[in-house]
C-alpha cells in the first residue's frame, strides 16, 4: 500500500482529496495546523470511508516540526495543499503570506531532497494567467505578472519546486485550480468559510440560507453573453480526482517531464448571472442579489481548457455545475 502525505488535509479540498485517496486504497497521514478547519473533519472523512487516516497537528512554517515530522515518516508521495488563499488578506499583510505560502513549502522540499523522497503535488491556481490573451485557456498561456501576493505565492511556488525538480532529480506536478465548488455527496465535508465568505457560491448559499441579507454581484458590465464575469466552476469531488490521477502518474512514471502543469477545470465558463440562475434551480427558491460595483482586481473572463489533463492524466469532469451546487446548498443546509 502506497503512503501518502496530505498537507491541509483537512481543508476543503485537502478533505476531498483524502476521502478519494483512500477510497483508491493509499494510506494517508495528513498534516494540518487547524487553522482554518477544525478536527470534526477528521471524523468525517473517517465515518466516509471507514479508516481513520493518521494526523499530526503541525504548523509547517516551523522548520524543526517539520524536520521531526519527516525524521519518522516514509512516503511514497506527498499533495501540498496548506496554504493561506485569501486575495484581499494577502495584500495586506503579504510577509505572512509569504511566510506560510512559500515557508513552508521550501522546508518540505528540503525534506524530500535530503530523504530521497519523490512525487510532489501542488496547488496552484488559475490565477497565474491572469486576464488570459485567449480563452478557453491552454497552458500554453503566458503566466502573468500577479495582482495580488496570494497569486504571486502560487507563481513564486511553481518556480520553486521546477527549480528544485531540475537540481534534484524531483518528481513534481503542478495543478492550476479553477473555482472549486460543492460538497461530497455524503454532505460530510465541505467548504467552511469563516468570517464573511469572499468566494461566490459560499455567499450565495449563506444569503440563501438568510445568513447574509443579499448577494451583490460585482458588475454587469463586462464584456460577457450578459455582462456579468465568466469563471469556471468545478465539483470538488472532480478536483480531488484529478489529483489521484497526478498522483498516479508520477508513482507509475508516465510523467513526461520532472515538472509539469495541468489546468483542472470544467472547461465550461458560467457568468454570475447564469450561477444564481442554475443556484436558484438547484434549490427551489429565489436568490437575493443586486447589482453593485465591479471588485477590484478581478477579470472578466477565466475557464480552462482542459484538453491536456484529459488526455495525459486520463481524467476528465463527471459532475455538472449543477451538481456542484446542489450539493453546496445541502451542505450549507446541514451546518
Ligand atoms: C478568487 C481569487 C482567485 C483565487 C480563487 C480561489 C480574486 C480576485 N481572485 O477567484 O485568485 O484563486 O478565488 O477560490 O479574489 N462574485 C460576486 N459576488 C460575490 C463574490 C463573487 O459577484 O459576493 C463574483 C466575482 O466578481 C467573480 C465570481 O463571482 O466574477 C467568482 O468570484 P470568486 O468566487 O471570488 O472567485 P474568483 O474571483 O474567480
Amino acid at each position: 500500500m502506497k503512503r501518502i502525505l496530505v498537507t491541509g488535509g483537512l481543508g476543503f479540498i485537502g478533505s476531498h482529496t483524502v476521502v478519494e485517496l483512500q477510497n483508491e486504497g493509499f494510506e494517508v497521514v495528513i498534516v494540518d495546523d487547524l487553522s482554518n478547519t477544525t478536527l470534526k473533519v477528521l471524523e468525517s472523512i473517517t465515518e466516509i470511508t471507514g479508516t481513520r487516516p493518521t494526523f499530526h497537528q503541525i504548523d509547517l512554517r516551523i522548520k524543526n516540526d517539520v524536520k521531526t515530522l519527516f525524521k519518522t515518516l516514509k512516503v511514497d508521495g506527498i499533495i501540498h495543499f496548506s496554504a493561506f488563499k485569501a486575495v484581499g488578506e494577502s495584500i495586506q499583510n503579504p510577509l505572512d503570506y509569504y511566510e506560510n505560502n512559500i515557508g513552508s513549502l521550501v522546508y518540505i522540499l528540503q525534506e524530500m531532497r535530503d530523504r530521497n523522497l519523490d512525487n510532489f503535488i501542488f496547488s496552484s491556481s488559475c490565477t497565474v494567467y491572469g486576464q488570459a490573451d485567449e480563452l478557453p485557456i491552454t497552458e500554453n498561456a503566458p503566466v502573468k505578472k500577479a495582482e495580488s501576493t496570494y497569486g504571486n505565492t502560487k507563481q513564486i511556488g511553481e518556480e520553486i519546486i521546477q527549480e528544485t525538480c531540475k537540481a534534484h532529480q524531483l518528481n513534481a506536478i503542478a495543478l492550476r485550480y479553477f473555482n472549486p465548488i460543492g460538497a461530497h455527496e455524503s454532505v460530510k465535508i465541505g467548504e467552511l468559510p469563516i468570517g464573511v465568505p469572499q468566494n461566490l457560491i459560499p455567499f450565495v448559499t449563506q444569503t440563501a440560507a438568510g445568513i447574509r441579507k443579499e448577494l451583490s454581484v460585482f458588475g454587469d458590465d463586462y464584456p460577457t453573453i450578459d455582462g456579468t464575469a465568466v469563471r469556471d466552476y468545478i465539483h470538488v469531488v472532480d478536483l480531488a480526482k484529478a489529483h489521484i490521477a497526478a498522483l498516479k502518474r508520477l508513482i507509475n512514471k508516465t510523467n513526461k517531464q520532472n515538472f509539469e502543469f495541468f489546468n483542472v477545470g470544467s472547461g465550461k465558463g458560467s457568468s454570475v448571472l447564469e450561477v444564481i440562475k442554475a443556484f436558484e434551480k438547484a434549490s427551489g427558491q429565489p436568490l437575493n442579489y443586486k447589482i453593485v460595483g465591479r471588485r477590484e482586481g478581478d477579470i472578466t473572463s477565466a475557464y480552462a481548457n482542459t484538453t491536456k489533463a484529459n488526455k495525459e492524466l486520463n481524467w476528465k469532469t463527471e459532475k455538472s455545475l449543477d451538481e456542484g451546487l446542489a450539493s453546496a446548498w445541502k451542505w450549507q443546509q446541514r451546518q
